[in-house]
């Protein structure tokens, strides 16, 4: 059987690129990233693609600010059909998914969110976490869907808040926990296939 063929769309720094990419190089991960995309042309997450002398590319300029337009959008499809990509995965993409892609990678798309699901959903979910005073929060993998982190869970990762945690060191020891999970959900649901 071939390999997932993925693309990965981001915003940032890129880390969960990275540990996905060095995941399938450590062959943890069977799939092959096919390019990544950024929205914004001086994102991290494009130079660590160069790194892996993967390819690389920014999305078209959008006038929203938290969407692709709707031409950017159907560009954006129309490359991915054209790649033969299989699976969308989000890492750290700032920019809400619309009907376009939805309708054309149905249970295809993929998005990590640092929270245990569907306990503080949107922007900053570490801070979140810390103004509820709980005492666990964690990581999810699940799918995208019309609702903001609304999709179907696909595997989470509990990480503990600790005493005298500040919104840096809860942020890293989440991402931390998203490092191992992204890659193995993802090689988990490759290889059972099951969707949801
Ligand atoms: C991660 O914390 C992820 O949960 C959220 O965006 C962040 C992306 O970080 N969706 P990075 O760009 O992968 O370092």
């Amino acid at each position: 059987m071939s390999r997932p063929r993925l693309a990965v769309l981001g915003s940032g720094r890129g880390s969960n690129f990275v540990a996905l990419q060095t995941a399938i190089l450590e062959h943890r991960l069977d799939a092959e990233i096919v390019f990544v995309a950024s929205d914004l042309p001086d994102a991290a997450i494009l130079t660590r693609a160069a790194e892996f002398g993967l390819p690389h590319l920014t999305l078209p300029p959008s006038p929203f600010k938290t969407k692709l337009s709707p031409e950017g959008e159907l560009a954006l499809v129309a490359y991915l059909q054209q790649h033969e990509v299989e699976w969308v995965v989000l890492a750290g993409y700032m920019r809400v998914v619309k009907p376009p892609l939805l309708d054309a990678f149905p249970n295809r798309i993929v998005n990590i969110h640092p929270s245990l699901l569907p306990a503080f959903k949107g922007l900053r979910a570490w801070e979140q976490a810390l103004a509820a005073g709980v005492t666990e929060t964690g990581c999810t993998v699940h799918y995208v869907n019309a609702e903001i982190d609304g999709g179907a869970i696909i595997a989470q990762e509990r990480v503990p808040v600790l005493t005298g945690d500040n919104s840096e060191t809860l942020h890293a020891r989440i991402q931390e926990a998203e490092h191992r999970l992204y890659p193995a959900a993802l090689e988990r649901l490759f290889t059972s296939g099951i969707q949801a």
